[in-house]
């Protein structure tokens, strides 16, 4: 018997460097603007092909190995589309990006499994299709498969790419307790009226390379809710903003706020500020590339 195929690679965590929420839509999600950006804080994934059982394994606590997690839901979506093409898979995930932290640890997971799984049961579908049917596993999904910083809109899923000259420096603090998305967005009260083009004025300071300007424009319209329930959070963003960042804003529904910097020793200090027992803090760079924890095998027909 031929060995089975395995691949290993790297999902990224993101943020949201922006985060407009215009209307409450008749199938309960909202319309919402938002400029995506892929960070290099990763989980770890290794797939193996088997007969036709789905297994994955996952020994984080807190994290469930059954069909309620994405990956699993991943494989079952192309399974379900593709009967007769998909054979098993075994998983083994390694969990570093914290959940329920508004950083798409999940969603990335979901977007990795089904680009790797395309490869490894060799299904051939077009990247077109592949970032429509990921939409069906989540909002966020699409976005880790259409390129390292994008501007999202719809429930987020239809997706513009945006070319990031800026390679800058992000402080992510995870307060230590996650936060449940649905409660954020059925908890928020929409304003009547709204400053128009806030993502088209952060995505034009980002493209430019105004590094300044876009850290005193990053916004979420979810702060708020949650700064309001929990505010501890927006402690540590006022904290982050005293260690000298250039912006900080609290990512997705949160519960991680982060801290951008464009000079790495100013960054270093803030995060030698908040490491300790209470916070899970990383410090990394923003993703330019699939290439940083894709294998080429599974892009290069991307
Ligand atoms: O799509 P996803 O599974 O990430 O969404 C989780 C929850 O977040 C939804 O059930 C909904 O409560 C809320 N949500 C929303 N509008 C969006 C995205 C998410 O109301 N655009």
């Amino acid at each position: 018997m031929p060995p089975s195929k395995r691949l290993q690679f790297k999902t990224p965590a993101k943020i949201n460097l922006g985060l407009q929420i215009n209307k409450k839509r008749e199938d309960g999600f909202h319309e919402l603007e938002t400029l995506f950006q892929m960070v290099a804080w990763f989980d770890d994934i290794e797939l193996e092909e088997t007969q036709e059982k789905v297994e994955l394994f996952c020994d984080t606590p807190g994290i469930p190995n059954d069909e309620t997690n994405l990956v699993v839901k991943a494989a079952r979506l192309l399974q379900n589309h593709f009967p007769d093409k998909c054979g098993g898979v075994k998983i083994k995930l390694k969990k570093n990006i914290p959940s329920g932290a508004g950083l798409g640890g999940g969603s990335g997971n979901a977007a990795g499994v089904l680009l790797a799984l395309n490869h490894l049961w060799n299904l051939k579908i077009p990247r077109e299709e592949l970032i429509s049917m990921a939409s069906e596993l989540g909002s966020d999904v699409p976005f880790f498969l259409m390129s390292p910083c994008a501007i999202g809109t719809g429930r987020g899923e239809i997706l513009q790419p945006i070319e990031n000259p800026i390679n800058f420096y992000i402080l992510m603090i995870y307060p230590g307790f996650p936060i449940s998305t649905p409660w954020v967005y059925g908890n928020l009260k929409l304003k009547l009226t709204k400053a128009e083009n806030n993502i088209s004025i952060l995505t034009n300071f980002l493209t430019r390379s105004e590094f300044a300007q876009l850290g005193a424009a990053l916004y979420n319209d979810l702060e708020p809710v949650v700064f309001k329930r929990y505010p501890e959070v927006l402690k540590i963003k006022d904290e982050l903003l005293n260690s000298g960042a250039g912006g900080a804003l609290l990512s997705g529904s949160g519960s991680t706020v982060f801290g951008i910097f464009d000079d790495a020793e100013i960054a270093k200090k803030a995060l030698a500020r908040f490491t300790g027992e209470k916070y899970r803090v990383f410090l990394a760079k923003s993703v330019t590339r699939f290439s940083e924890f894709f294998p080429e095998e599974m892009i290069s027909a991307f």
